[in-house]
């Protein structure tokens, strides 16, 4: 193209505010009834059966729906099935056993592909060790690994003997391992040695040894050999070799664990507005239904496909959209378990080169470092096998939305900006890729069967053009069941903002704020809690402030979340020492360390701002809002209600000499 109209066309995009879905995209699709929406509305709840109906079942379901004890709603109910079998052994009994289940790349290079047929034997496998080891039904099991199959192949080893996993994202430290562990009293740990990043060996073992100690009582730990001899294999006292339990219980049939719709598949800690993280519980026939109805209809994954969703395992987008969404449809998903930039910033279009990638699934986050590093990068690779984009995470603004259509999607793929939660367990808010118009930087209407509604404090709806609180008004399917032996947490938590329990109306509060437009589409703003989204990982404010006054000499903290180009946010600190204690570089230091020991390195401070005192009102709550302008660089507004003013001017000057 010459320059004038590259010119031109850029201009054009940077103008444009909708996008229709190609005609070729639309006359493939697997959902391009544009009634749909109407039609789940009028059957609902019974549409959700669409959703059911994907699934094989031991037992079928009485009722779609049991709404006795809302807003404790039950999915299903009377139904058995087992998450492993409808992941695997369907599949191989439909003659599919050869084809790629997982397709796996090392950050080194290696590959190793699963075919349907493997993956079911190493899960069987796996299964009987586990048992071996003493699991039995209901005994949730922590997987502490990176992205390496192993980790996949223990979640649904797990689901196969109906013992609940918690995934611990393999970034957290050894103390976030060690309060998940505790708080899910789990007895059962797999890990392994150590992984890859950027080309250095990380040693892992011994992070999790370290959580470990933390833990009470003794752990049956499994340890997988990931790096060979890069690393001392030592396993130590109630540990276990994974390639030697599977080599010895190689062959044996494992018959999948009949499980009720409402049991328990897996708990998964997320950050809420304590301090405290929240052990979200999903259970196995609602979450199951709900991750593979979207899979289907928003992802527009068929088992033909190589389908890559970029995250990690160790994040919900990573459970629903790598491991039981695709598998339970039986297509090829793929796994990397590098950084996008190693050993150059081309790798992930040369693995979409390379495996001829249909589906691509990943975050904004990204997507604005892939913008940064230029499109010198995707220009050298052929990706003309991508059919459809995929976005998740975060609000992606139209700039970055529009980037990734043209350089990634060669404007001939849809782009799905889905918003979800942990505890929506799928997505609840996006564009149908075979239906709707696109709207860069707007998620989309709801999907069809979900009630989500934008209302202003009174819970009441707002008018097209207005921002207010998103709420959902009816349950769905993927939705969590409760907090883990935490009910009272649970209501509190997401139940008690907008509903009338008096009148037996629950509405569920995700505590993001949003706006509605006049066409029904849905701009999520973000949290409006105490959670700060960095690089698409939530992180509670709470949980980082109590790393730090847990350092010695620190008094009291702040942390809020300043706009950031790239990772959309950052974690500012404001940090308040005790009487005698300098800001000195090592103080600093401390107060960094002392937060990637409680949390891990993706809670890192962006800045660490020491003042004398922080901004607050007359009645003595900390100003947050100013610290988050002060962080964002933002214009500030009066300041004249503070009981301390003149702190605030220190406080700036400090941020913008950085
Ligand atoms: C945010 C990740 C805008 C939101 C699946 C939500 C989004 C939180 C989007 C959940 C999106 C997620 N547009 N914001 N498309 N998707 N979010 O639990 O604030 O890690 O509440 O789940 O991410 O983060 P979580």
């Amino acid at each position: 193209m010459s320059d004038q109209a590259e010119v031109e066309l850029e201009a054009r995009l940077e103008e444009q505010e909708s996008f229709e879905p190609p005609a070729s995209f639309v006359e493939q699709a697997n959902v391009h009834d544009e009634g749909i929406r109407e039609r789940f509305d009028e059957e609902w709840p019974e549409c959700w059966t669409e959703a059911a109906d994907l699934l094989t079942w031991d037992e079928p379901y009485e009722d779609v729906l049991d709404e006795s004890d809302a807003p404790f709603y039950e999915w299903f109910t009377g139904g058995r099935l087992n998450a492993s079998a409808n992941c695997l052994d369907r599949h191989v009994e439909d003659g599919r056993k050869n084809q790629a289940a997982i397709k796996w790349e090392g950050e080194l290079g290696e590959t190793r592909t699963y075919t349907y047929g493997d993956l079911l034997n190493e899960v069987e496998a796996f299964a009987a060790s586990l048992r071996e080891l003493g699991v039995e039904e209901d005994d949730v099991v922590t997987l502490y690994l990176p992205m390496i199959p192993e980790l996949p192949i223990a979640m649904l080893a797990c689901a196969r003997i109906g013992a609940p996993h918690s995934v611990v994202f393999a970034g957290f430290s050894a103390d976030a391992l060690a309060t998940r562990m505790t708080a899910a009293e789990s007895e059962y740990l797999v890990t392994c040695d150590g992984y890859y990043r950027r080309g250095d060996a990380l040693n892992h073992k011994e992070k999790a040894d370290k959580g470990l100690r933390g833990v009470e009582g003794d752990v049956e730990t499994v340890v997988v050999d990931r790096l060979g001899d890069e690393l001392n294999h030592f396993l130590g006292q109630h540990a276990h070799d994974y390639g030697d339990l599977v080599d010895e219980h190689e062959g044996t049939t494992v018959e999948p664990v009949s499980r009720d719709a409402e049991d328990m598949l897996f708990l998964m800690y997320t950050s809420g507005t304590t301090g405290e993280p929240k052990g979200v519980k999903h259970t196995t026939g609602g979450y199951l239904a709900y991750t593979a109805w979207t899979s289907r209809a928003v992802l527009d994954v068929e088992p033909e496909d190589t389908y890559w969703c970029a995250a990690d395992i160790g994040w919900i987008t990573g459970h629903s959209y790598i491991v039981y969404g695709p598998l339970a449809l039986g297509t090829t998903t793929m796994m990397y378990e590098g950084t996008p930039d190693y050993p150059e910033r081309d790798r992930l279009w040369e693995l979409i080169e390379k495996n001829r990638v249909d589906i691509f699934y990943t975050a904004p986050t990204a997507i604005r470092s892939f913008m940064k590093w230029g499109t010198e990068y995707p220009e050298r690779y052929d990706l003309s096998s991508l059919r459809l984009l995929g976005t998740v995470g975060e609000p992606i603004n139209p700039r970055a939305w529009k980037w990734y259509y043209k350089h990634i999607g060669g404007e001939s793929c849809p782009i799905v900006d889905t918003w979800w939660q942990t505890e929506t367990g799928g997505m609840m808010v996006t564009t149908l890729p075979g239906v709707d118009t696109m709207k860069p930087g707007s998620a989309g209407p709801p999907l069809p069967g979900v009630d989500a509604t934008v209302v202003d404090t009174g819970g009441e709806p707002v008018e097209a053009g207005e921002a207010g609180y998103l709420t959902v008004q009816k349950p769905w399917p993927g939705m969590l069941r409760t907090l883990y032996r935490n009910d009272e947490r649970f209501l509190d938590e997401y139940w008690r903002e907008y509903s009338d329990p008096d009148a037996d109306e629950w509405v569920y509060f995700p505590e993001d704020g949003a706006k509605l437009d006049e066409d029904g589409y849905i701009t999520v703003l973000g949290r409006v809690d105490d959670v700060i989204n960095v690089s698409g990982h939530r992180l509670g404010t709470m949980e980082i402030e109590s790393a730090i006054v847990g350092v010695s000499g620190v008094a009291e903290a702040a942390v809020v979340g300043g706009t950031h180009d790239v990772k959309g946010e950052a974690v500012y600190t404001y940090v308040i020492l005790e009487d005698g204690q300098d800001p000195t570089e090592s103080m600093r230091e401390r107060v960094i360390e002392g937060v990637e020991d409680a949390i891990g390195p993706i809670a890192r401070p962006e800045e660490v701002i020491f003042t004398p005192e922080l901004p607050k009102t007359r009645s003595g709550k900390i100003m947050r809002r100013l610290l988050e302008d002060i962080a964002s660089g933002a214009e500030l507004g009066d300041t004249s209600t503070l009981r301390n003013p003149e702190v605030v001017e220190d406080i700036q000057a400090q941020v913008t000499e950085d």
